[in-house]
């Protein structure tokens, strides 16, 4: 979609500048066209094509089934509809994770086939070497430390990261190294509040985006879907705040329709449109 309005567009240099200027910077979630030209036209800073879209679309109980191909469709799809938010394409469960040309070539096909402009690799100190290769290509990459869902099987559940010494040290330190590595911004997921807020305070230069790491790091991403309470039922983090409940409005209108449908409610017989 080209540029129609007058409103900044979102860089990453963006980030940075606000995260120097202590103003807060807003990431939400979106998978298609619409929804995203909704974000957008609020104002919102960013949006990440999130790998949820495994469980919030696709029905999938963890983010490891979704692949390349679908998160790209889902990525060009959210770059038809935003004209100033920065675009964040998710990479998917082993699409970085055998070797750095993996990493930059699948990188690249999201700029390249889906219209993003940044991507976001999971994983602390261990991945640093292929983000480094990431962004030397000209690729600028998110970050996405503590509870990193690709790694579920390995944590054994969304448990709160960086409670004990060895957790926290290895948070701190990956924290650095992303931002040495050259991440514009990395993803705090599920952290301790104070170890979210001494890793937000340590870093300069790049911003620290949390969801469930507490009210300390430069921004605040959710899962729109969740957050507007378009969730499967029972499940809900503490950490959520629910901005609108649409399950109820939505499942009300299709009965409705139902309903009208079958009492041939509709169509009326007084609709114009197929008057004469
Ligand atoms: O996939 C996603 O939506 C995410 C957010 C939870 C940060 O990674």
């Amino acid at each position: 979609m080209s540029r129609i309005n007058s409103k900044k567009k979102t860089t990453v240099r963006t980030f940075v500048n606000k995260k120097a200027k202590n103003k807060k910077i807003t990431v939400l979630t979106a998978y298609d066209a619409f929804i995203a030209s909704l974000l957008d036209e609020a104002g919102i800073d960013a949006i990440l094509v999130g790998d949820s879209a495994s469980n919030v679309i696709h029905g999938f109980d963890s983010t490891i089934p979704i692949t390349m191909d679908i998160m790209i469709a889902h990525t060009a799809a959210v770059s038809r509809g935003t004209n100033n938010a920065l675009i964040i394409a998710d990479m998917p469960f082993l699409s970085f994770q055998p070797s750095k040309e993996t990493a930059i070539l699948n990188a690249g096909r999201f700029l390249k086939e889906g219209n993003a402009e940044a991507v976001k690799i999971e994983g602390g100190i261990e991945m640093v070497d292929t983000i480094r290769r990431v962004i030397e290509c000209g690729i600028p990459v998110m970050g996405h430390i503590g509870l990193t869902p690709q790694s579920i099987n390995r944590f054994g559940g969304p448990r709160i990261q960086g409670k004990v010494k060895d957790s926290q040290t290895y948070l701190k330190e990956s924290a650095l190294a992303l931002e040495e590595a050259g991440c514009f911004s990395m993803v705090l997921e599920l952290l301790e509040i104070e170890t979210a807020q001494e890793i937000t305070e340590s870093l300069t230069t790049c911003a620290t985006i949390g969801i469930g790491a507490g009210p300390h790091c430069d921004g605040q991403v959710l899962v729109t879907n969740d957050m507007l309470g378009l969730r499967q039922e029972g499940f809900k983090p503490k950490f959520l705040r629910e901005y609108a409940n649409l399950t109820p409005v939505i499942s009300k209108a299709i009965e409705k329709y139902i309903s009208d449908v079958t009492k041939v409610n509709f169509p009326g017989e007084d609709e114009s449109y197929y008057k004469k």
